[in-house]
């Protein structure tokens, strides 16, 4: 998908009218009140909070965030209803997004102003595509969808129970009700799910119906006679895409006590699931996730790709994360990272501008700014990712673990993975059963294969590079004020000292400290932020990346291992897949940045619950891309 830069919202406030869009000639609500609209013709119309009762997700779907007041009020019935669903996710699509201040502007007389608060404070950086923002321990959630509705409606992967749709009147904002957009909500619609508008325009009731919904009018609000009320009733149900989900499963089994098992555990039991990580060690983080500290940023890139869109994704989701377990106890830094560019400072700058990537993201800096923002000299200009850092990777597990319904399972090596009529059965390297569950997710780096394989899958393009990096802990000078990242990094302790890492040695499995490759970090140290580190007292630690031959990690649904005949293999999406079986891993020298998100993306996949990142995202991580690279280079379609 290609994204439009994001133009933020321009406001006019005045003191006796709701804010005005000079873009769109248009008030954000009517006279009579946002909540009372929301209430009224947005949950009303939508029979809401009634329809939600007992249910254990809700997901409403908006078209317009606007202001968020539909959120506020959704998520103030959902706090005010004793029989309210588990979940509520709030999905909400928006193409000129407030600034900050202007949300906090907006809400300044708010009837629900404990709310506002919350959401202003968490109101993210304003770049095109998915963010998830939690509120009250990620029972709700919102999902805000930065750009055109056009453009992203088809790159969700949700089922929305209710949609609002509130862009600015169809006469002034004809391409927000366009029949496509209409359409597209149509394919998103869960059985019985409902639509409502202010609108009663005939082209937007038109629209609705060819969509497959029922149309229907109510009393309006605020001088409004009449608004529009829908209910999908397709007269063909479309066939969704497979995505191996098990939205009734309670439970889970995951392997691997890494960053990546810990980050799918946790999402799994963020939703409510009871979870068994099942590991080789008697601790967690034991192998490559034990570092004493990694760092975390994002990526721009010219065209900005999917490897540039997927790290902004990751690299938001892992601040928020990060920021959350450093609240935690978990030790680590979020005050910004800077990355060494081999550009110059304009052009840099010059990118920036161009895809109006906003400071709070990324901003670009020339050697003498970056040296002074590093306090230590810089011989390159550096981008500076606000929201980067670094977080002891080994803490941040532990803490992830240690969340109601993980229970870990220590000092077991997984030896087979067996179908059963419960889902998956695990067994170890004796035979014994060690778990059962309808969702099984191997997060176990290198070992995956040997648990797939028997089962008929082939192997992934994996390899294996073995890195080491050096520590002191004595307090050093001169020293970084941010960690810095260039070829390789470099990170300011809590305790004085440095850490500097690292080492890169591809097909080597020498699990011995090397004082070669202490030497080696002392020289990145010196290139790095020109520090002559001390020649004696380094400690350090060796492990090994695991990454696939394209460098993206491998995070989602195992496709099925015998494609049926006539089965289209040109789209990963359309694969069909393991039913509860998934995997993460393949995380290279990023885990830090992508466990968080791809953690979630696999728990939404295996719960049915809407997908934290973009379709053409997600497939670019699909452990099934192979089988389409393979197909489309022998010209084999369909399977035979
Ligand atoms: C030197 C070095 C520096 C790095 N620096 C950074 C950095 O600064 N920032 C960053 O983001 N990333 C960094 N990385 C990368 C990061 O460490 C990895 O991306 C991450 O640790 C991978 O996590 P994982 O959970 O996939 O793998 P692992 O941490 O290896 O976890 C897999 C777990 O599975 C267990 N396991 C395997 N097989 C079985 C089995 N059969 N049964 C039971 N258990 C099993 C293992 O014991 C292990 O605990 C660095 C890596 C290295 C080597
Ligand atoms: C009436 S306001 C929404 C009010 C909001 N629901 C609330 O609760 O405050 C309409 C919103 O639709 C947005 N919008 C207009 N056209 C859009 C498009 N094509 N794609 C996404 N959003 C659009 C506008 O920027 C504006 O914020």
């Amino acid at each position: 998908m290609k994204t439009q830069p994001i133009a933020p919202a321009q406001l006019e406030f005045s003191a006796d009218a709701p804010p005005r869009s000079p873009l769109y000639g248009d008030l954000y609500h009517p006279q009579v009140g946002a909540l009372a609209q929301a209430r009224h013709v947005f949950l009303g119309g939508n029979g809401l909070p009634g329809r939600w009762a007992g249910r254990a997700r809700c997901v409403v779907l908006e078209a317009g965030f606007g202001l968020g007041n539909n959120f506020l009020a959704t998520w103030d019935a959902w706090r005010g209803d004793p029989a309210r669903c588990e979940r509520l996710v709030f999905v909400s699509i928006e193409r000129h997004p407030l600034r900050r201040e202007d949300l906090a502007r907006a809400h300044a007389g708010t009837a629900l102003p404990a709310l506002a608060a919350q959401l202003i404070a968490a109101w993210p950086p304003l770049v095109p595509g998915l963010q998830v923002l939690d509120f009250e321990g990620s029972a709700v959630q919102l999902l805000l969808a930065l750009g055109d509705v056009a453009a992203l409606l088809p790159t969700l992967r949700l089922q929305a129970d209710a949609f609002y749709l509130d862009g600015f009147a169809p006469a002034r904002n004809p391409e927000m009700w366009q029949p496509r957009v209409l359409k597209a909500l149509g394919r998103h619609a869960a059985p019985g799910a409902t639509a409502a508008t202010w609108s009663v325009a005939h082209a937007l009731r038109e629209g609705l119906q060819t969509a497959g919904f029922e149309v229907d009018t109510a009393s309006g609000i605020g001088g409004k006679r009449e608004i529009t009320r829908a209910r999908f009733a397709p007269r063909f149900a479309s066939t969704p895409l497979p995505n191996g989900g098990q939205p009734a499963a309670r439970s889970a089994f995951v392997v691997g006590a890494g960053l990546a098992g810990a980050a799918v555990a946790r999402a799994l039991a963020d939703a409510g699931l009871q979870v068994s990580v099942i590991e080789r060690h008697a601790e967690p983080a034991a192998e490559t996730s034990g570092n004493l500290a990694g760092i975390f940023h994002g990526s721009v890139h010219g065209d900005d790709g999917p490897y540039a869109r997927l790290f902004r994704a990751a690299a938001l989701q892992a601040e928020r994360s990060h920021r959350q377990a450093l609240r935690d106890g978990v030790p680590g830094c979020v005050d910004g990272l800077l990355r060494l560019s081999d550009g110059d400072g304009a052009s840099d700058a010059a990118l920036l501008q161009r895809q109006a990537l906003p400071a709070d993201y990324v901003s670009a800096h020339a050697a003498a700014a970056a040296s002074a923002l590093a306090g230590v000299p810089l011989s390159q200009p550096a981008w500076l990712y606000a929201g980067g850092g670094w977080v002891s990777p080994a803490a941040w597990v532990q803490r992830a673990l240690a969340a109601p319904g993980i229970r870990f399972v220590g000092e077991v090596q997984a030896g087979a993975l067996q179908r059963c009529a419960e889902g998956w059965r695990l067994l170890d390297a004796q035979g014994h059963v060690v778990a059962e569950a309808p969702i099984a997710v191997l997060a176990n780096a290198a070992g995956a294969g040997a648990l797939l394989i028997p089962l008929g899958h082939v192997p992934w393009p994996l390899r294996l590079t073995r890195g080491q990096v050096s520590h002191w802990s004595a307090p050093t000078q001169p020293r970084p004020r941010l960690p810095i990242a260039g070829d390789g990094y470099l990170i300011p302790l809590p305790d004085g000292g440095l850490l500097c890492g690292a080492t890169r040695q591809e097909d080597d499995a020498d699990a011995t400290l090397r004082p070669a490759d202490h030497q080696d970090n002392l020289r990145r140290l010196q290139r790095l932020a020109g520090i002559q580190g001390p020649d004696q007292g380094w400690q350090g630690r060796v492990g090994w990346r695991l990454a696939t031959d394209d460098r993206l990690p491998l995070a989602g649904a195992l496709p099925l291992a015998h494609m049926p005949t006539g089965q289209r293999l040109d789209q990963a999406r359309l694969l069909p897949r393991e039913s509860g079986l998934f995997m993460l891993t393949a995380l290279g020298a990023r885990g830090l940045t992508l466990a968080p998100l791809l953690g979630r993306l696999v728990a939404a996949q295996a719960l049915g619950a809407p997908w934290p990142l973009e379709q053409d995202l997600a497939d670019a991580v699909d452990p099934g891309r192979w089988i389409v690279r393979a197909a489309r280079a022998t010209g084999r379609q369909p399977a035979d």
